[in-house]
């Protein structure tokens, strides 16, 4: 018969099942917590990558600030003191204030913004602006080009593709070119001193395109749907006459 010692040899060579078994079902289950808790990490980091997405594309909102889209104020916040008076006007993209998030996931949010003497606005834009700061869609509603270019003189906008100009002092209607309609106004107010959002576009935004008997809604030269998923992403057709990556728009007139 063994003595006390061998059968404590006995115990600790052998060990019981419950410590054998128990740390393969706590490792299986830490295992399987570790992947469920990938796997939540994983939609989530999905669901916040959708939701960011989404609103990057949403048309700007009331309460949205602007921030630069180009150059030295690329993210910056607009405030009246970044829009010289008469002009040129600055190119922007709203930014929604609750999340940062900039909606520059289309570039049919590219806006115009410009500063003008509120004595010459035209009674329905001096109702939109805020102390002279007017803002319309940056997208010509002829094909699609960026409205790029600006009149000194004349203080019109002037798309370089087909030289549409458009009058900012006035609804920004079309004085000359094949645009056959004006750009969408977004009305403003200053809030703390930053020029914010105060309503929708008045009207469509980008160019119309017929598709047999129906019409599209386009911010892109053509209606090939091949180009679409460029124009909406922000990406730049080529245009020819277009500057890129530049914040002002480029005078095309000094006269
Ligand atoms: S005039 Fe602007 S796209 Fe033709």
């Amino acid at each position: 018969m063994p003595g006390p010692e061998s059968q404590l040899e006995t115990r600790r060579a052998a060990p019981s099942s419950t410590e054998s078994v128990t740390p393969r079902l706590l490792s299986r289950r830490t295992v399987l917590q570790s992947l469920l808790g990938v796997g939540f990490s994983l939609q989530c980091v999905e669901l916040i990558t959708s939701v960011t997405a989404d609103l990057r594309r949403t048309r700007p909102q009331g309460g949205d600030y602007f921030v630069g889209a180009f150059g030295d104020q690329q993210g910056q916040v607009i405030t009246p003191h970044d829009l010289p008076l008469g002009g040129p006007p600055l190119i922007a993209y709203p930014l929604d204030p609750h999340t940062q998030t900039v909606r520059d996931g289309s570039r049919l949010n590219r806006v115009l913004l410009v500063r003008l003497a509120p004595a010459a606005l035209a009674e329905q834009t001096r109702a939109v602006a805020a102390e002279g700061i007017v803002a319309y869609s940056a997208v010509c509603t002829h094909t699609g080009c960026d409205v790029t270019g600006w009149q000194h003189q004349s203080q019109y906008f002037v798309c370089p593709c087909h030289t549409s100009t458009f009058d900012p002092k006035d609804r920004a209607r079309v004085v000359s070119g094949p645009a056959p309609r004006p750009l969408a106004a977004l009305p403003l107010r200053l809030v703390d001193g930053k020029v914010t959002v105060a309503g929708p576009f008045s009207g469509r935004v980008g160019a119309q395109q017929p598709r047999g008997d129906r019409h599209e809604e386009t911010g892109e030269r053509s209606g090939h749907r091949d180009r679409r998923a460029a124009a909406e992403s922000g990406s730049r057709p080529e245009h020819p006459g277009v500057p890129s990556g530049h914040q002002r728009a480029a005078p095309a007139s000094r006269a």
